[in-house]
């Protein structure tokens, strides 16, 4: 007899004899309409989808935990943060990472030429914070106002579906200051192996918060203790024609042997203020803070142990954002920053539903939650604390609601004060890293990313063609010679170009330029 352990029932706990056949009036039909058990079964199913990511959709989920050295380097973690996760050596906190690609659909390859998601969710005793970053130092843009034009531009043409060069390199073109990204990008390191072979950054700039409310800037980087591994782009084609979830697979089956990867977690630190001194601005996403001047400090160690164990459900549901901090840990007024704090949970409660938090991935699982925010589609419980009067759903109350939180919480709040502008940061400099980066590549990583690019590019018009060349030579004479050389052109065929309308040169891209003539 078959185990009743395993009936199969319907969603109201009916048991199903019949899984096989719908009911109907004699073998060949019609069929009745108070089929409920069928109706139930295929409406469920025509509701199994729920919209994918806009960006990053394709992903993997891992659980692990963050083991802190209590240190920030050489110095006590408490001396620049309080946040009780950073305080004590061998502290560990849960966590979970989601690895994703930016561009492709859900189903898209994993090892195509795009930046890898890095978004760790820190389930702390403080409540959840999210660290929603990437596989590579730097973004495109610096300002979150670019966004949606960068994405479109990236994404299929809305005509053909198609992923177009030409609408890519249009954009980039016009874009400057994404120099250092695509020069990151389209090198030997642009196509990470797998996710465990891959680095991750917080990319932007946020701050630290001591006891006295003293802060500093901060950027997190984590390095892979297996060492960072990449293809080139014929080694990608050849894995993504048998493979589009490769990345994916190997994660998993690592940790099912249980080859647990893990990472160094370190910050680079900054005194909070506007550094007049760098030819740069520490609030630009476009920039690396240079190791040499801004150390790494080692503060831990991640490690990944335990696999989903329903790929929607976790992977799927789990919605990270920059806006979730906690005490001790704060924002900057990077422009992408603030932009991005806004669009996540504000496309969570679309993509999943505004009680989206209540979703066993998403719950703080190590701090208790009790809010007066109530209802909604799917509520699922109420959020209320366990002595809470259940009829007080406001604050405040006399009657045994919800109270304020006493803590002191001090903090050396900046003073803002300025016109309301709309305006660029003055230190763009958006060549100098880019020129930095390339002076340090060898041969052939020169000849696989001006390679990678001359492939994209040869398949654009003339005008972005001479107006991409005209930024490579920008940023150092050998790249753009080899660029042109691959594209047939010479940079000669860019001389006429005037620099790019509000375009801000520096005095060394002005003296290029000259020379240009
Ligand atoms: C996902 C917006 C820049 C890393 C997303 C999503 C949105 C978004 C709407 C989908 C979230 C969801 O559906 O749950 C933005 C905006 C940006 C920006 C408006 C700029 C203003 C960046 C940058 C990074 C980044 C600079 C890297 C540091 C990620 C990652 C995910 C993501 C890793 C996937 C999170 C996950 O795995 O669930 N972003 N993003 N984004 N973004 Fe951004």
């Amino acid at each position: 007899m078959a185990d009743k352990h395993n009936e199969l029932t319907n969603r109201q706990g009916h048991p199903v004899s019949n899984n096989q056949s719908q009911r109907t009036v004699g073998s060949r039909g019609p069929a009745t309409l108070e089929n409920y058990q069928f109706l139930e079964k295929i409406s469920h199913f025509d509701r199994e989808r729920i919209p994918e990511r806009v960006v990053h959709a394709r992903g993997f989920l891992a659980y692990g935990e963050f083991e802190a050295t209590g240190m920030i380097g050489d110095e006590p973690a408490s001396k620049y943060t309080r946040a009780k996760l950073f305080q004590d050596a061998g502290k560990k906190t849960d966590l979970a990472l989601r690895f994703s690609t930016v561009i492709g659909g859900r189903d898209s390859s994993e090892a195509a030429r795009d930046p890898r998601g890095f978004a760790v969710k820190f389930y702390t005793e403080d409540g959840n914070w999210d660290l929603v970053g990437n596989n590579l130092p730097v973004f495109f843009i610096r300002d979150a106002i670019k966004f949606p034009d960068v994405i479109h531009s990236l994404k299929p043409d809305p005509v053909t579906f198609r992923q177009e060069p030409n609408r890519i390199f249009d954009f980039m073109s016009q874009t400057p200051e994404a120099m250092n990204m695509l020069t990151h990008l389209f090198s030997p390191r642009g196509i990470p192996a797998s996710y465990r072979h891959q680095e991750g950054f917080g990319v932007n700039t946020y701050k630290m918060v001591n006891a006295r409310g003293e802060t500093v800037l901060v950027k997190y980087h984590f390095h892979p203790q297996c060492g960072v591994a990449s293809l080139t782009a014929a080694e990608a084609a050849k894995v993504q024609g048998q493979d589009l979830g490769s990345a994916s697979k190997d994660l998993f089956e690592a940790i099912e042997r249980g080859d647990y990867p893990k990472w160094d977690v370190f910050v680079q630190l900054m005194e909070d203020h506007d550094h007049p001194e760098l030819d740069w601005d520490p609030l630009d996403d476009t920039k690396v803070w240079p190791e040499d001047q801004f150390p790494l400090r080692r503060i831990g160690v991640m490690t990944l142990n335990r696999n989903v164990q329903n790929f929607f459900a976790e992977n799927d549901q789990i919605a990270m954002g920059t806006g979730v901090l906690v005490d001790g840990l704060d924002f900057s007024d990077d422009k992408m920053l603030v932009g991005r704090t806004f669009s996540y949970s504000d496309t969570q409660r679309y993509r999943i539903g505004p009680n989206y938090l209540q979703l066993p991935v998403n719950q703080p699982k190590n701090a208790k939650v009790a809010t007066n925010q109530r209802d909604g589609q799917m509520a699922y419980h109420v959020d209320h604390a366990s002595e809470q009067n259940p009829h007080i759903n406001f604050e405040p109350s006399i009657h045994n609601g919800l109270h304020e939180a006493e803590r002191e919480e001090p903090y050396n709040a900046p003073e803002v004060r300025g016109p309301l502008t709309r305006s660029v940061l003055e230190r763009r400099n958006d060549y100098v890293q880019a020129r930095g980066r390339y002076n340090t590549m060898m041969d052939w990583e020169r000849d696989d990313l001006t390679g990678n690019m001359v492939e994209l590019l040869g398949q654009c018009e003339r005008d972005v063609q001479e107006r991409m060349l005209w930024h490579f030579w920008m940023v150092h004479d050998d790249y753009g010679h080899r660029v042109a050389d691959g594209l047939g052109m010479n940079v000669g065929d860019v001389t006429h170009l005037p620099p790019l309308a509000k375009q801000v040169l520096t005095d060394e891209d002005k003296k290029r330029l000259e020379n240009l003539g």
